[in-house]
């Protein structure tokens, strides 16, 4: 129905957690949010845009992207100082108080929705369904820690002889630094954030450097929700120099990052380096993803789960699908689908509502992916139409490949790249053998199971080494509070994103033993 009525953008803008707890009664809207799979208009538009059509497209015409500083290097040690002194007055500033100001930051995102919509669309490339669900999601992580952070801060009286009190409390660890991805350069920045204010942290925000607009208009919603300046200031500029200066500053007490698994590395070598305390680290990387199908699973939900997983965001997600397996008694049906269902989606300007796939963040990262497209064109059969130099720039068409086994996909390609392997021949014949192989890539954030058959999905996630796992359904846009998001091995360190035990790695422990 929606299109044809007059929709509040507010309640639009309400995912389907925010709207079920604001009555239970209501049934969850289910294409109102992330990965609903795009519906249409006559014209093409996603309906989950339409009806804010007008306000979107004149938020494209008044909204600028304004140029932005780098930050120097040099000054970090300062900045940590000072992060360090806001922190004595932050800490003190009763839980309550600090998640009034998240709640009207969210407050403030919501009503700003279009224009935030309109600095991801001419910042970040993105298409306006992505930009709708990713300020969303940023709404749902500022009302989710705040709400959770009220929750677990509280302290817990714990058990005792007679004439003893014990409590346990949780407490604010000092200034974090927190480093994020151009890929969600709203929802993944303002979760961070958020969950270091919350919890009673200050922040040293650095942003990615393809991205510094939309954080600068992030933090300044925070500050004027309240947040002290010096108690988040944000630092802009290239990660080899401003993300690792403020790494390597003396007095840093934590730090969140969100990005590759190389950069990863290089940050936890870092802070291992370092002396004085020991720096937890919370550590959410890329994937391999996989979507294992077998012989019983349903053609079309298959294809549509693939096209959502692979292409949406331009394959720019964490969680997108990187290596599809599908069982060889369907796989020849299931491709032919996957080529004419592809064919459909529009790729090109991402500022035209009607575009489906947008271009990739900048020319190196369409570099990258050109230069495995090459590889891939000499080592794998190619499926779809060749990514057309006439598109040119940044803009990758969606592309696929059939590789010879599972084993031979060795890194995350991030973009609109699938590449399919077969099971259910010779050695590869048993789906738990099928999962073992896709554990020993090393990675463990999504993965898809496709299959009617319920104690086989159940056995292979309980042996699947992953840490979101999707049965008959696509693998992106976990919801915050509904799929706590996040990886293991080679993905990340834990604990999830838009969880109920996110917060708790943020805090250090007291246990407060009195002799009554
Ligand atoms: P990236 O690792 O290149 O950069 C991420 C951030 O790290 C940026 O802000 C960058 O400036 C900074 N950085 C780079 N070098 C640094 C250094 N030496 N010291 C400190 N900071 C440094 O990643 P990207 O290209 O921005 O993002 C794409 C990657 O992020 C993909 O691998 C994707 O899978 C991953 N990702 C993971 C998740 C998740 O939740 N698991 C979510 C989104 C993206
Ligand atoms: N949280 C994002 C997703 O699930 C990355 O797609």
């Amino acid at each position: 129905q929606l299109g044809d009525e007059d929709v509040d953008i507010g309640e639009l803008l309400m995912s389907p957690l925010w709207l079920e707890e604001a009555n239970p009664a209501l049934p969850l809207p289910p294409a109102l949010y992330g990965p609903a799979p795009a519906r249409r208009n006559s014209e093409g538009i996603d309906l989950a845009v339409e009806p804010m059509r007008a306000p979107l497209l004149a938020a494209l015409e008044t909204t600028a992207v304004p140029g932005i500083e780098a930050f120097d290097a040099a000054g970090a040690p300062k900045a940590v100082v000072a992060s360090a002194a806001a922190f004595r007055r932050w800490r003190k500033t009763p839980v309550e108080a600090r998640a009034a100001m998240l709640r009207q930051a969210a407050d403030a995102l919501q009503r700003e929705l279009p224009r935030f919509c309109a600095l991801l669309v001419k910042e970040a490339f993105k298409t306006w369904g992505d930009a709708v669900a990713e300020v969303r999601e940023a709404v749902d992580f500022l009302r989710y820690y705040a709400d959770e952070a009220e929750r677990i801060m509280q302290p817990v009286a714990l058990p005792g002889p007679t004439g003893e009190s014990n409590e346990l409390r949780l407490t604010a660890r000092g200034p974090w630094v927190c480093i994020s991805p151009w890929n969600f350069p709203l929802a993944i920045f303002t979760g961070q954030v958020a969950a270091a204010l919350a919890t009673g942290n200050t922040v040293l925000a650095k942003p990615a450097e393809q991205t510094p607009a939309i954080a600068l208009e992030a933090v300044k919603l925070l500050h004027a929700a309240g947040v002290p300046a010096d108690a988040l200031q944000l630092l802009h500029g290239p990660g080899e120099t401003v993300g690792a200066a403020l790494v390597a500053a003396a007095g840093v007490a934590g730090v969140v990052f969100t990005g590759s698994t190389q950069v990863a590395r290089i940050i936890h070598r870092a802070l291992a380096a370092k002396d004085g305390p020991i720096v937890p680290l919370i550590a959410e990387t890329g994937g391999i993803n996989a979507m294992l199908v077998d012989s019983s699973a349903l053609p079309e939900q298959v294809v549509d789960a693939v096209v959502q997983s692979a292409f949406r965001s331009a394959g720019q997600r964490c969680s997108a699908l990187r290596l599809l397996v599908l069982h060889d008694g369907i796989a020849d049906a299931v491709i032919e689908m996957i080529r004419g269902a592809a064919g459909e989606l529009t790729a090109g300007d991402p500022a035209l509502l009607s575009t489906d796939v947008g271009p990739v963040i900048d020319g190196e990262a369409a570099d990258n992916i050109r230069r495995h497209l090459k590889r891939l064109d000499s080592e794998a059969k190619r499926l779809l139409a060749p990514a057309s130099s006439s598109t040119g720039g940044n803009l990758i068409a969606p592309q696929a490949y059939e590789v010879p086994s599972i084993d031979s996909v060795t890194s995350e390609i991030f973009g609109p790249v699938l590449q399919i392997a077969r099971w259910g021949q010779g050695d590869l014949s048993d789906p738990a053998e099928v999962i073992e192989r896709i554990n020993a890539l090393g990675y463990g954030l999504t993965l898809g199971i496709q299959t009617r058959i319920d104690s086989r999905a159940q056995a292979l996630a309980t042996r699947a080494h992953v840490g979101n796992i999707y049965v008959n359904r696509n693998i992106i846009g976990a919801v915050v509070g509904v799929q706590p998001f996040g990886g293991e091995g080679l993905s990340g360190t834990g604990p999830k994103a838009g969880g109920p035990h996110y917060l708790y790695r943020f805090c250090a422990e007291q246990t407060v033993t009195v002799n009554t």
